[in-house]
């Protein structure tokens, strides 16, 4: 048995399928997944949230179509066989706690827990980092979402009371420092409970934005990208923009890890709402909820807040001072139901471990 978290992101949004550098963290919702060998050749996986368990053939797991959420865990499965696998029948048993909907990456915590479990059962002997991005080849191939590799690289390698620097393009990570509670802060997600859903056009067609400015420019990424050179490209108007913003995220990674080094609060938050500008109205991905979340939290005592993950709903994430958390969660949640909207979620968050094993036998 394995168990893998769902993260956060302090900042570095929609850069990671640009090559840039990402900021997120492992949260302690974790989802924990077992798999034993069976004597027949049949994949069965069942999960305490759904009262369908689903059973198949191995045979027919390459082409099967059937439930959504059981598609992470199987594409997991269907990618290491490509890798040379020799998988027998297999009890997959899911349980967790980690969110659904909710922007944190339930289904990167449901793919690595998958994936590291199969890899230890079957002493595969993939590294971490490789384990990261056969889920995301699941997530890409099997599942059909065009995703990077943050959320999948946030939950393979993040450590306890660290941000994980991970570079998108050469795989380099680096563990940052980030005690909370030492510097009387608090990072909250709100949940807007508006439910994204990222397999959708959204998603893809920012991806497909950035992937056209790329073969155009004849690059291999948008990170060699620079800002001069993107000043005078010839790009499509709608291209151009939603380029535009990955630029700026880039430059506010390197700042924000400048700030989190010299312990310069304020300014993290100061970047964190530029990205959440950028993100409303360059990249267009955020939503009504989201960005009354991030603008009351503001008005409320935090250091700054911006939507978070693929975004068209999910959670908001805001750096606050201890003190003034409470102030934030009732005003936003005043806020939410003065405008009509849902009761948004709260939740206090802090950085910790990524994916291991729970049990092995
Ligand atoms: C989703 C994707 C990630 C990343 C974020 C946006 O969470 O799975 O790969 O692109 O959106 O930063």
């Amino acid at each position: 048995m394995a168990s893998a978290p769902g993260r956060a992101n302090l900042i570095g949004e929609h850069i990671d399928y640009a090559g840039g550098v990402v900021l997120p963290f492992a949260i302690s919702d974790r989802t924990h997944v077992g798999v034993t060998r069976r004597s027949d050749r049949k994949l069965h996986v069942s999960s305490t949230h759904s009262k369908l368990a689903i059973t198949l053939e191995l045979d027919e797991l390459e082409n099967w179509k059937g439930t959504p959420w059981a598609r992470y865990p199987l594409g997991v499965v269907h990618v290491l066989r490509t890798l040379g696998a020799d998988f027998p029948g297999l009890d997959i048993e899911i349980d967790g706690s980690v969110p659904h909907g909710a922007g944190v990456s339930s289904s990167a915590a449901l793919e690595c827990a998958t994936a590291l479990a199969l890899n230890e059962l079957f002493s595969l002997g993939h590294s971490s980092l490789d384990l990261a991005k056969i889920c995301r080849r699941a997530e890409n191939e099997y599942v059909g979402m065009p995703c990077g590799l943050m959320d999948q690289a946030a939950s393979m390698l993040s450590q306890e009371n660290h941000i994980l620097a991970f570079d998108c393009l050469t795989f380099e990570t680096q563990q940052l420092p980030f005690n909370l509670s030492e510097d009387n802060l608090e990072i909250l997600l709100i949940d807007s409970q508006v439910k994204h859903q990222l397999v959708d056009g959204g998603y893809a067609s920012r991806f497909a934005a950035c992937e056209s400015a790329r073969s155009t420019l004849g690059l291999d990424s948008l990170r060699h990208l620079t800002r001069e050179a993107f000043e005078s490209a010839d790009l499509e108007p709608l291209v151009r923009k939603r380029v535009s913003h990955v630029i700026a995220e880039m430059e506010r990674v390197s700042k924000t890890m400048v700030a989190l080094k010299e312990k310069n609060f304020r300014e993290v938050g100061e970047l964190l709402n530029q990205s959440h500008a950028s993100l409303r109205d360059i990249y267009e991905v955020s939503c009504k909820e989201l960005d009354l979340a991030c603008e009351v939290a503001l008005t409320s005592g935090a250091f700054g807040g911006r939507m978070m993950g693929g975004g068209f709903g999910g959670s908001a994430i805001i750096l606050t001072p201890i003190d003034n958390t409470q102030t934030v969660i009732a005003n936003v949640s005043k806020a939410f139901a003065d405008a009509g909207f849902k009761k948004p979620r709260a939740f206090i968050v802090s950085p910790s471990a990524g994916a291991r094993i729970e049990y092995s036998a």
